[in-house]
């Protein structure tokens, strides 16, 4: 096999998760994913679409219909124009994402990756054979944010991609405007790629009105050299449906139809029209959505308030909560202790970057928040034996 497939770390979620697997006592956080099923008018569209036999191969870059809901979701979430031939439809975010740097990246090219992050940003590149460079966020007081001199210094002209998750799993970290426009003004002048991961943009708290995460989308040009990952899983409810996009400039879609024919072929017909009624009625679900991770956030942070041995800031955006266990403890040693000793599930930091050693992330997206403060009073139980 490949070196670089021998030597990928297996995730440490699922290691974790393996531990507690079929334990009924046992409160799971460590996935990303909302306990909510979708939504019955996004099953139901599945449902027709396959009653009315809907089996069949469709278009590499997606449904008509899906491209022109999703163009006129983003022109209007971004209040500018998105044109359908830059939207490519695909299997879900991750393989929006792996699309992308097939298109972009060849073995050997360097890949600059903000971290800590969700373990496939990385892996990806050095699937490809990529020189994987990464640029650390900053923890203070519980709270990460981004050394943004440092991450300008470290683009070169030989960084081929930035690829940067705002808002951002597992730190709950955003991108301000400020921020987006001196990397995105860096990125120009070395002829840099940017693949944002904007998977998290509507789970946003620090805007009112349902207002969306700033975006690169919102001050780039359209033949920019960025491309844009998004996924109905999070916002929609969607986690088993592998239903995502990608914004494109406009010269790269064809290409990328391509890439997706020697890939999946296309996402499954009766998935796209559930994502076309999903988009439809929007309304009806994601302000829902964010609604209830709001109440969840602030209900785990005032449960978790007390604890004076952990640390944690409420995240701007996104479904996680990152905490920082008591000093000088193992956080995967700690997360299994966690499962086997008080039922408690939650993901090791260490999952998410080197830095990230001796933090965990509890994913607090539930419909019921008693889950959470059951949870975090197993966690106090657990610390008051330390
Ligand atoms: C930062 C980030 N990007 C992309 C994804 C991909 O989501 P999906 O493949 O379910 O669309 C996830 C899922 O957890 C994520 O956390």
């Amino acid at each position: 096999m490949r070196q670089a497939v021998q030597h990928l770390q297996a995730s440490k979620i699922r290691e974790l998760a393996n531990a507690g697997l079929g334990r009924s006592d046992v409160l799971a956080f460590w996935f990303g994913e909302s306990d909510e099923v979708t939504p019955d008018f996004i099953r139901q569209a599945a449902i027709d679409s396959l009653q009315a036999g809907e089996t069949f191969y469709a278009h590499n870059l997606g449904l008509p219909e899906l491209r022109q809901a999703i163009s006129t979701e983003m022109s209007q979430r971004h209040s500018l124009p998105i044109h359908h031939q830059r939207i490519a439809v695909t299997s879900g975010g991750v393989n929006a994402l792996m699309l992308a740097m097939q298109a972009l990246v060849d073995a050997g090219d360097e890949v600059l990756v903000v971290t800590p992050v969700w373990p496939n940003l990385t892996a990806q590149p050095q699937i490809l054979g990529a020189h994987l460079k990464t640029l650390s966020l900053q923890p203070a007081h519980g709270r990460w944010s981004l050394p943004l001199e440092k991450l300008l210094n470290s683009i070169t002209t030989q960084t081929r991609l930035l690829v940067i998750n705002s808002p951002n799993n597992p730190t709950g970290w955003t991108l301000n405007r400020q921020e987006q426009q001196a990397i995105l003004a860096k990125c120009r002048s070395t002829g840099t790629w940017i693949l944002a991961d904007e998977v998290y943009e509507n789970l946003f708290f620090l805007a009112s009105n349902n207002h969306c995460a700033p975006s690169f989308l919102d001050i780039a040009q359209a033949d920019d050299r960025l491309v844009v990952a998004h996924s109905f899983s999070k916002s929609f409810l969607m986690t088993g449906w592998r239903l995502g996009w990608l914004v494109l400039p406009p010269d790269m879609t064809d290409h990328i139809g391509k890439l997706i024919e020697f890939n999946t072929s296309c996402a499954s017909v009766f998935v796209q029209r559930a994502g076309v009624v999903a988009l439809q009625r929007a309304q009806e679900v994601t302000p829902r959505v964010v609604e209830q991770l709001r109440l969840c956030r602030d209900a785990l942070a005032g449960a978790l308030g007390g604890m004076s041995q952990i640390e944690f800031a409420l995240p701007d955006g996104g479904m996680y909560l990152f905490l920082r266990a008591p000093q000088g403890i193992d956080d995967l040693q700690m997360a299994k202790q966690l499962v086997c000793e008080v039922g408690l599930g939650l993901a090791p930091g260490s999952a998410f970057a080197p830095e990230a050693q001796g933090w965990l992330r509890w994913c607090f997206a539930s419909k019921e928040i008693d889950r959470l403060r059951q949870g975090a009073q197993r966690l106090e139980d657990w610390l008051s034996k330390l």
